[in-house]
This record gives C-alpha cells, structure tokens and sequence, in this order.
C-alpha cells in the first residue's frame, strides 16, 4: 500500500502544479489559521511535512528572517521539485527542499521549534508513527501546526461524487484501517493520537472552506488533476456512463448553487499541539 501511494502521489505532483493557485486560495482560510498558531519567530528552524507545493510553509519562511530556516518536505521528489520551483518563483531563500516520509523522518531529536503539516497526516498508513516522529524532532516547548478534513457529510465539495461513485461499484469503498481523506476526522481520535505521541497542551478549531466551480466540467477537470483514486476510476468508466454521472453530479451539486456558479462547501479540523 506503501508504494502505490507513493507512486499515486509522484504521479498527481504535475496536476497539484497546475492546481496550486486555485487549492491556495480556497484553502487560504487553513494556512492561515496554522500560521497564526505555528506563531514562528526570527531564527526559528520550521520543519513543514507533506507540504505539496509548499505555499503554507512558504508563507512561515517570510516570517523566520534570514537566520532562521524552512525545511519543506515531501515524500514525493516529484512533490519536493514542484515547491523547489514556487519557491524560487516567490523568491523564498530562507527554505531548504528536502524529500523526507513523515513517518521516518531523518533529523536528529530536538532539531526544529516547530512542524507543519496540512492536510496530510491522514494520507499516511500509520499517523501514529508519524506523529510520534513528528514529536521526536521538536525542542521540548516546539508546536505543532496540523490540518486533517472532518467527516465526509461536511465535505459535499468531495464526498458527494466519492459516494456516487463508489454506490455504482466504479471506486471501492474506503478500507477500514486504511490511509484516506476522513480517517482522522474525528476531534477524539486525533486528541488520543496527539497525547499517545506525547502532546500534552492540544488545542483544536474547525476551519470552513469553500470549493467554487462554475459547473460540473470544471469540477471534473481540478477532481481528475488532484485527486488520485477518482482520476484513476474516472478514465475507466466509459464515455456513456461518464455522461450519466455527470448528470446525477448536476443534480447533487443543485442545493449549492450561487449565482450561475456552485459553491461546495469543505470543513477542515486545525489543531495545535506542543
Ligand atoms: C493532500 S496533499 C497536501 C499538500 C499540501 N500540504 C497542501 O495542504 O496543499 C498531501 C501531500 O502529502 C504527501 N504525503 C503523503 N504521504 C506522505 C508521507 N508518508 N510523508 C511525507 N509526505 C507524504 C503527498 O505527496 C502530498 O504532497
């Protein structure tokens, strides 16, 4: 399962390319949520973990002046070149790119004051192990910044088509125990994960974002550029079917229409940890 995730995600780092402008701005309402509450100062060492194309870490390094430093890591070296690329496009100095798995993470104990990591503990097989690693590499005193999505029901942006598509036996459903978008939705669960990686002071906030398309087309379109189980399902489905799901999708996305346009809405869970 190791491998094809990894293989899933090298694969998805152009389409995240051609999507991080949009995925910025639509979940700007998060990074700045961790950033505020990552609370960085000058000199600090930042560590940011599966950070895709970067910008929530890159965001931290404008604020770490020259001697302090942002270590933006992925596991994809696909991932890692495409923040290299935004960061030399922002002119961020100050960042090291570094292709680093979560849940073994090369640094020495006590390394860096602070981690970010949105939007990915929840992709990985053992977040526990992750985050324990996480723990590990933090000053005593250091923070935590994470993000995970709450339940699907508050995630239409992405579960409504999830569903459908599984309902038509076209994805499989999600595995029990297995990495995947909702598995650390839960406020509960992710607090026993944080105390079991020795978090003590855990605090947590739900953060709403909101997905606007202008119909269908152009939600299939960013769907089969970021998202790796559906674009996969999604080219095997003939052209006929593709035609009827677009229709139920029009349907099910109808109680989100605003002015011409939908507007799905997402809920992210934000914590801070230390
Ligand atoms: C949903 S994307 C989030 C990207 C970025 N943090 C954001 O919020 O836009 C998840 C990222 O996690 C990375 N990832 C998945 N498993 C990982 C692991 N075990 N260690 C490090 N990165 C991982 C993927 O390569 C991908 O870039």
């Amino acid at each position: 399962m190791r491998r094809a995730t990894f293989e899933a995600w090298e694969a998805m780092a152009p389409g995240w390319e051609r999507r991080r402008e949009q995925i910025d701005e639509i979940t700007a309402p998060v990074r700045e949520w961790l950033v505020r509450e990552l609370a960085p100062k000058p000199g600090d060492t930042i560590l940011e973990l599966a950070a895709g194309p970067g910008d929530t870490g890159f965001e931290v390094a404008a604020l770490l002046g020259e001697s302090g430093r942002l270590i933006s890591s992925d596991f994809s070296p696909a991932m890692v070149d495409v923040g290299r690329r935004r960061a030399s496009e922002l002119g961020v100095r100050n960042v090291e790119h570094r292709v680093v798995d979560a849940e073994r993470i090369e640094l020495e104990d006590d390394s860096v004051d602070g981690v970010l990591c949105r939007f990915g503990y929840m992709l990985m097989p053992e977040p526990a192990a992750a985050l324990a690693e996480t723990r590990r590499v933090l000053r005593p005193g250091g923070r935590l910044a994470l993000a995970v999505w709450r339940e699907a029901e508050r995630n239409p942006w992405v579960a409504i088509a999830g569903r459908l598509l599984v309902g038509r036996g076209r994805m499989p459903p999600p595995e029990p125990g297995a990495p995947g978008m909702f598995v650390l939705a839960s406020e509960e669960h992710l607090r026993g994960l944080l105390d079991e990686a020795g978090f003590t002071d855990v605090r947590m906030e739900d953060v709403p974002v909101r997905f606007e398309y202008r119909d269908v087309d152009e939600w299939l379109s960013a769907a089969n550029d970021t998202g790796g189980a559906f674009a996969k399902a999604w080219q095997e489905i003939p052209e006929e079917e593709q035609a009827a799901i677009k229709a139920e999708l029009a349907v099910a996305f109808a109680p989100f229409a605003v002015d011409g346009s939908y507007e799905l809405p997402g809920l992210a869970l934000a914590a801070i940890a230390s």
